[in-house]
């Protein structure tokens, strides 16, 4: 069964998926708050989330398709550290999540689906478990940056989703760096424009 690895970042137009000085404490780095702003007022989100209500437009859609079409995600150890007490009891992926870390522990299991498995022997390791329980739905890989750079550098993603936000951050932490040298060539799919991001999606050609 072919499973198809996607990475779906949202980031500001000047390249930063978080703010300068990002840590467990400030997820989003300073002055970076609008970063999530497009998805956690989306009722596709918000549903996710216990929380209700929201709107419902083309960017609550974006979100909508990425949780139906996502059978497991790979994430690193700062955005699990950053993201799982907001997550709550009921994380919103509804499915398996490998961590990459260093730091070994047993398997969660939370409400509705959604269990974060702690992964210490690399990213091939990581991918291959997610695949092996996907369902034949996607993985993502879903951040933070030193782990999309490290799947992308080793060109294992075949989608790139960009949520691109009309903010220019100066500074913070940047999606595109230590790919190394060569060219990555991209096949564009879709693009949505909406007033809250400009959503780019591309295949990854190999
Ligand atoms: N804008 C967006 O769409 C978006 C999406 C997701 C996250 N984010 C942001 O991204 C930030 C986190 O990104 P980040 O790049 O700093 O960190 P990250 O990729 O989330 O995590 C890096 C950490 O994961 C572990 N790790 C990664 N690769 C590993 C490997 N191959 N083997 C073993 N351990 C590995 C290491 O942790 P240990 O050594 O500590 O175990 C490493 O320090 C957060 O601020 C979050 O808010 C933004």
């Amino acid at each position: 069964m072919t499973v198809t690895v996607t990475a779906d970042m949202t980031m500001s137009l000047d390249g930063y998926i978080a703010g300068t000085d990002h840590s467990v404490a400030n997820p989003a780095g300073n002055g970076a708050d609008q970063i999530g702003g497009w998805i956690h007022a989306q009722s596709s989100w918000r549903e996710r989330t216990g929380l209700g209500g929201g709107e419902s437009d083309h960017d609550s859609e974006i979100m909508r398709e990425w949780f139906e079409a996502t059978g497991a995600v790979v994430m690193g150890r700062l955005m699990y550290d950053s993201g799982v007490e907001f997550w709550g009891d009921n994380p919103p992926f509804r499915a398996p999540v490998f961590v990459l870390t260093n730091r070994p522990g047993p398997t969660l299991v939370k409400e509705g689906g959604t269990t974060f498995t702690f992964v210490t022997d690399g990213i091939d390791s990581a991918l291959d478990k997610a695949k092996a329980v996907s369902g034949g739905r996607n993985v993502d890989i879903a951040g933070g940056a030193h782990t999309v750079q490290q799947y992308l550098k080793a060109r294992l993603v075949d989608e790139l989703q960009l949520h691109v936000i009309p903010v220019l951050l100066g500074g913070g932490l940047r999606l595109f760096d230590n790919l190394g040298l060569g060219s990555h060539a991209l096949e564009p799919i879709r693009v949505v424009d909406t007033p809250g991001a400009t959503h780019l999606k591309y295949r990854i050609l190999k």
